[in-house]
C-alpha cells in the first residue's frame, strides 16, 4: 500500500484526498496547506496529519506520492515549487492541470522527474472514462480506417478573470488532452479568439489543428457557456466509420460507413459513471496502479510529459493569435 499526501487543499484537494482514503492501494497519511486552518480541517476529516508547509510534510512524513492540488495564477502559477520539492524528495507526484502556466516551468518539472527517476502524473481526468477507452479500442481495431478529423467542443460557465490567457491555459489542458488521446501528436495549429463583453481573458476560442500522422483537426471552446448547459464534445472520423463522444462519458455513438446500423453505448443508470467526480476517482486509481505496479516510465498514462504537451500546444496557440500566422508545436 502506497503512502500518500495531498498539498493544497482547497476544493480540488478536498477532491483528492476522499479518493485515496477510499482507495485499497493507498493509505492517506498527510494533508498540507500553508492555510492551517484548510490543513487542520481536511486533516479532522480525513484522518491524516496536517502540515503547513510542504518542507516540514517531506522532513517527518516516509512518502511515496504526492497530488499537488495547489491552483494560483491561471489556476497553474503555485504548483511549480511543491511539485519541485516533492520531485526533488524523490517523491511520485500528480500533478493538476493545468501542469504549470508557464511554459519553462513546466519543461522544468518534466526534466526533474527524469532526473530523478520518479513518475510524474498529471490530472487529465477526462481521458479516463469508460467510453473514451472503447473509442480508443475502436481506434485501434481499425474501426474507423485511417484517421481524417477530429472536432472537439468544450463550453463551460467560468466568469473568473485572472489574465488574457485563462481560459486557453487553464480550461484546454483538458479537451487538448482528450484530442491527443485519440489522434496523438500536434505539429501546427491556428488560433481565433475574442472575448465576451467585459470580459479580461480571452474566453472563445476557435483552433485549427494538424496533427502529426496527417490528421486535421478543430477544437471550439469557451468560458461563456449557459452554466446549466455545459458542453463537452468529440467528434473522430476516419476512412471507414466515425465516432461521436457526447458530454465526456453520456454517450458514445459508432457510425460505420457502410451500414445504417450505429453502435450507441449509454452511461448506465446501473452501474455507469455517478458523475464527474468519478473521473477523478478512475484517474487517482489508475495513477495508485500504474505507480504499484512499477510501469515503464512511457507508458504512465496522462503523465508530466503529456501535461506539457498539451501546454505547447496552447502557447503555440497563443502565438498563433498573435502572428496571425499557424505556428508549429514544439513535441516534447
Ligand atoms: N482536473 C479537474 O477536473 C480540475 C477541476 C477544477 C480545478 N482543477 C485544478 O485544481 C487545482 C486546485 O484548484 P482549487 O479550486 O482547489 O484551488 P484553491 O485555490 O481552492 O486551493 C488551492 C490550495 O492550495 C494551497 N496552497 C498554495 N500553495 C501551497 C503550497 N506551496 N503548499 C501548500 N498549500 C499550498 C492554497 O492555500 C489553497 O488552499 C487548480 O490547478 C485547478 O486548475 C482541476
Amino acid at each position: 500500500m502506497l503512502k500518500v499526501a495531498v498539498i493544497g487543499m482547497g476544493n480540488i484537494g478536498n477532491t483528492h484526498a476522499p479518493i485515496y482514503k477510499a482507495d485499497p492501494l493507498a493509505e492517506l497519511v498527510a494533508v498540507c496547506d500553508i492555510i492551517p486552518e484548510r490543513a487542520d480541517k481536511a486533516a479532522a476529516r480525513y484522518g491524516a496529519r496536517a502540515y503547513y508547509s510542504v518542507e516540514e510534510m517531506l522532513k517527518h512524513e516516509q512518502l511515496d506520492a504526492v497530488s499537488v492540488s495547489t491552483a494560483g495564477v491561471e489556476n497553474g502559477g503555485d504548483h511549480f515549487t511543491p511539485v519541485m520539492q516533492c520531485l526533488e524528495a524523490g517523491l511520485n507526484v500528480l500533478g493538476e492541470k493545468p501542469i504549470s502556466n508557464d511554459i519553462v516551468k513546466a519543461r522544468q518539472m518534466v526534466a526533474k522527474a527524469k532526473e530523478k527517476g520518479v513518475y510524474f502524473g498529471i490530472n487529465l481526468n477526462h481521458r479516463f472514462v469508460p467510453p473514451a477507452a472503447r473509442a480508443q479500442k475502436w481506434i485501434q481495431e481499425g474501426k474507423l480506417g485511417d484517421l481524417l478529423l477530429i472536432n472537439m467542443t468544450m463550453w463551460i460557465n467560468n466568469p473568473n478573470e485572472t489574465s488574457p490567457w485563462f481560459h486557453l491555459r487553464a480550461l484546454h489542458p483538458h479537451s487538448l488532452d482528450i484530442m491527443r488521446f485519440f489522434c496523438g501528436d500536434v505539429r501546427r495549429v491556428h488560433a481565433f479568439l475574442n472575448r465576451a463583453p467585459g470580459r479580461v481573458c480571452f474566453s472563445n476560442a476557435q483552433i485549427n489543428l494538424e496533427f502529426e500522422n496527417g490528421v486535421v483537426g478543430h477544437l471550439t471552446g469557451s468560458y461563456d457557456a449557459q452554466p446549466r448547459h455545459n458542453l463537452e464534445r468529440c467528434e473522430v472520423m476516419g476512412a471507414k466509420g466515425r465516432f461521436v463522444l457526447d458530454n465526456l462519458y453520456e454517450e458514445l455513438t459508432l457510425y460505420p460507413k457502410d451500414s445504417d446500423e450505429l453502435t450507441v453505448i449509454r452511461n448506465s443508470i446501473m452501474g455507469g459513471l455517478s458523475g464527474f467526480s468519478a473521473t477523478f476517482t478512475n484517474r487517482i486509481h489508475r495513477w495508485l496502479e500504474q505507480i504499484s505496479a512499477e510501469v515503464p516510465d512511457e507508458e504512465l498514462e496522462a503523465s508530466g510529459r503529456e501535461g506539457l504537451a498539451v501546454q505547447e500546444i496552447i502557447e503555440a496557440a497563443i502565438r498563433s493569435h498573435e502572428s496571425g500566422q499557424a505556428e508549429t508545436v514544439p513535441v516534447p
